[in-house]
């Protein structure tokens, strides 16, 4: 684990700088428009990923023979159909409570999505106070999202090429205790509209904490156009997910993904009334 721990005081100064200086977006604006130039492998961080290590943790995309391959395949073809004609490509993975399987899905999801043809996909950590993604792939993850935020760190400087084609991700750096406020602060909904505008044909994963725990990911909904819920079969409960459904805004949520279900693994869409 490379995890950073920084002061709380340290980081609650600077998002209170964040909140104050922030009020002239503009130029704000304008300034880490020249700051963010495109991720190229000469600037951004090359690393490969501990391709083994990553399949015992259950990044299980990165094994040709795994059977749970062609599931998450289904669920990527489900979710193009949804979100291609209307770009919806910013897309927020969550679940009800801890431990129901968000941050592997969001990373087996990425990678299926660089493997389809035409789409580059970005994953970004916005789960800031445990940032797992990079744990989980056995990469370094000194610098997170929040290096762009609270010190000005370029994007291009954080994101990693893991060796997998056409994924790039942000993971890792300090621990960010108020988490929900950086989340809204103008920096972040500047740095999330510049992913989506970016490039055509990527989609930008978004792995995020549960929603009935912490405020991050009702913080975060209004950031992206796409939500998916991810449910553990045999363990969610349904009064959790109809709380959770409560807050996801109805125009935005994508549908289910069915975690550990040892029968069928597709993601769900229920009519909304
Ligand atoms: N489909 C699966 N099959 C087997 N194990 C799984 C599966 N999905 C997740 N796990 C395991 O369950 C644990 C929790 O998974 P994960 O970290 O993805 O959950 P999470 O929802 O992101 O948790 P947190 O709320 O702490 O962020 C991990 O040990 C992971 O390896
Ligand atoms: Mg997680």
């Amino acid at each position: 684990m490379n995890l950073q721990k920084a002061s709380d005081k340290t980081d609650r100064n600077k998002l209170d700088d964040l909140q104050t200086t922030n009020t002239n977006t503009k130029s704000e604006s304008e300034t880490n428009s020249l700051e963010w130039v495109s991720p190229v492998y000469s600037s951004s961080v090359n690393i490969n990923i501990n391709k083994a290590k990553a399949i015992e943790n259950r990044c299980v995309s990165l094994n040709n023979n795994a059977p749970e391959i062609d599931f998450y395949k289904i669920i990527r073809t489900q979710i193009l159909q949804k979100t291609n004609t209307n770009k919806r490509n910013l897309i927020m993975v969550t679940s009800t409570n801890p431990g129901e399987g968000k941050t592997i899905t969001a990373i087996n999801l990425a990678i299926t999505f660089a493997k389809e043809f035409k789409n580059t996909v970005l994953l970004v950590d916005c789960d800031l106070k445990q940032q797992k993604i990079h744990q989980y792939l056995g990469l370094p993850g000194e610098k997170g999202i929040s290096d762009y935020i609270l010190n000005n760190i370029p994007v291009d400087k954080l994101i990693i090429w893991p060796g997998i084609e056409k994924l790039s991700l942000i993971s890792g750096g300090s621990i960010i205790k108020d988490s929900a406020e950086l989340i809204n602060s103008p920096k972040m909904k500047f740095i999330i509209n510049e992913m989506k505008n970016r490039y055509d044909n990527r989609y930008i994963f978004f792995d995020v904490p549960p929603i009935l725990k912490v405020a991050d990911a009702v913080a975060f909904a209004p950031l992206v156009d796409s939500i998916l819920l991810v449910v553990q079969a045999g363990k969610t409960d349904i009064n959790d997910i109809k709380k959770a459904i409560d807050l996801i805004p109805k125009e935005k949520f994508l549908g289910f993904v069915f975690n550990r279900n040892r029968l069928d693994n597709k993601i769900y869409r229920p009519s909304h009334k």
